[in-house]
């Protein structure tokens, strides 16, 4: 069956929508993208629910013009630092016939498992198993179909304040549309940016975003430790533009263009012409100064990335390195060498490997639709339903659209 899976990723300075479909091989194929700036959000946190309104229907409606479907049911993410991690464990005694673990006999224990105190202003989005135990036997990853009386589950219980749950749900409601899960972004972005080993032995998840960093630490199979730090590439940018006296549409591109994290390699005599505001005329500024601005910036998010991770008592653990992903640093020449100094660690660009959407700033939402293919595939049924009345152009061509998208988004 070609099941549809929308993700929309609710980022602080843009809206991703992407919709993708299984081909008959049950590989996922990117249909559709759509991406609307938003002022909507601050800190990972919606703050005017009309703008963002707007920028998911903005967003969902090129995604559905660009894959010719109709959308009901999406998939959305929440900041990892918004969410914290429980370990706790469910058992139910097997009851079928045969003794034979079915899908039900899942759905049970992962109920089982959700039976937690939490506070009253929390609530549970999601459960990712970690092991399953059969009458002892432990580290079974899929037990359906076996035998068994007792069945356990150890899970991690993820929790996410109720009202950053309402208010996203709340927009996307206001946008008609269904929300069929809530995925907690670093899951996501572990399914298409991290190896197994990687999650096992031990690795760091570094999205730098808009007005966001989120530091994730993944051990033994899963997730350990999520922290959201308000700061991002939006304050590279605001630096130069207080720093140089620039427009903030002037100090982004000058970030985009000349941005190198290593100053002390820049040229010293190179300069070049900026629109200083009130200023008639172009002023020449020295690359190196704006070098400068970037560097101190970017010094100071990884700086207080390694506080954090000290602090965590979990950067020993990280023996695989730090996946450094989302728009911020990534596209900074030089952020790679100078977060590794710093953290003294591996540090590698992670990024999406689909044609289309391969930038680091996608990792979220595909990492959306990795994810529930993998996890949550029992959601998706009525959105099948939801897509079946519109025909799919057989014509589709997604190398054209998408390189159409391309240069009318990055012009
Ligand atoms: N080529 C580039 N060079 C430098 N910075 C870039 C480049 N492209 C995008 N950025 C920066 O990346 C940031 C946007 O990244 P991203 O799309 O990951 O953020 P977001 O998901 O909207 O925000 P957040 O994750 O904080 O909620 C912006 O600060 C933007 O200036
Ligand atoms: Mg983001």
């Amino acid at each position: 069956m070609n099941e549809i899976i929308t993700g929309i990723d609710i980022g602080t300075s843009k809206i991703c929508t992407i919709i993708s479909q299984m081909n008959k091989n049950g590989e996922v194929e990117i249909r559709g993208v759509g991406v609307s700036p938003c002022s909507g959000l601050r800190k990972g946190v919606v703050v005017d629910i009309d703008e963002t309104v707007k920028s998911i229907k903005n967003s969902v409606n090129q995604a559905e013009h660009m894959a010719n479907v109709e959308v009901k049911k999406v998939f959305i993410n929440i900041a990892g630092g918004h969410a914290s991690f429980v370990k706790n464990k469910g058992i139910i005694a097997v009851t079928g016939e045969n003794k034979e673990i079915t899908k039900h006999d899942i759905e049970r224990v992962i109920e089982a498992a959700k039976v937690i105190a939490i506070p009253a202003d929390k609530e549970i989005i999601d459960v990712i198993p970690i092991q399953y135990i059969i009458d002892g036997y432990d580290e079974i990853r899929d037990p359906i179909g076996m035998i068994g009386i007792r069945l356990e589950v150890d899970a991690n219980i993820v929790i996410s304040s109720t009202t950053s749950v309402e208010n996203l749900t709340r927009c996307i409601r206001k946008a008609n549309l269904e929300v069929g899960g809530i995925i907690v972004s670093p899951l996501a972005e572990s399914e298409v940016l991290l190896s197994k080993d990687e999650k096992e032995l031990g690795v760091c998840i570094l999205d730098v975003g808009a007005g966001t960093t989120d530091i994730s630490v993944f051990k033994e199979g899963t997730i350990v430790y999520s922290k959201l730090l308000p700061v991002g590439g939006d304050h590279i940018t605001n630096d130069i533009a207080v720093g140089l006296k620039v427009s903030l549409t002037e100090a982004e591109r000058l970030k985009r263009q000349y941005g190198f994290a290593m100053s002390d390699m820049v040229d010293e005599d190179e300069e070049i012409n900026i629109n200083v505001i009130g200023s008639q005329s172009p002023v020449k500024v020295k690359v190196k100064e704006i070098c400068e601005i970037i560097e101190a910036r970017i010094h100071e998010i990884i700086m207080l990335t390694n506080k954090n991770l000290i602090e965590s008592g979990l950067k020993s653990s990280i023996s695989t390195g730090v996946v450094l992903t989302g728009g911020g640093l990534s596209q900074i020449k030089g952020s790679i060498e100078l977060s590794k100094k710093i953290l003294n660690l591996p540090v590698r660009i992670g990024s999406p490997d689909y044609i289309g959407v391969s930038l680091p700033t996608y990792s979220v939402a595909v990492g959306i639709i990795k994810y529930v293919e993998r996890h949550k595939r029992d959601m998706l049924n009525s959105v099948v339903l939801e897509t079946k009345n519109r025909q799919i152009n057989s014509q589709f061509n997604l190398f054209e659209k998408v390189k159409e998208f391309f240069s009318d988004f990055f012009q």
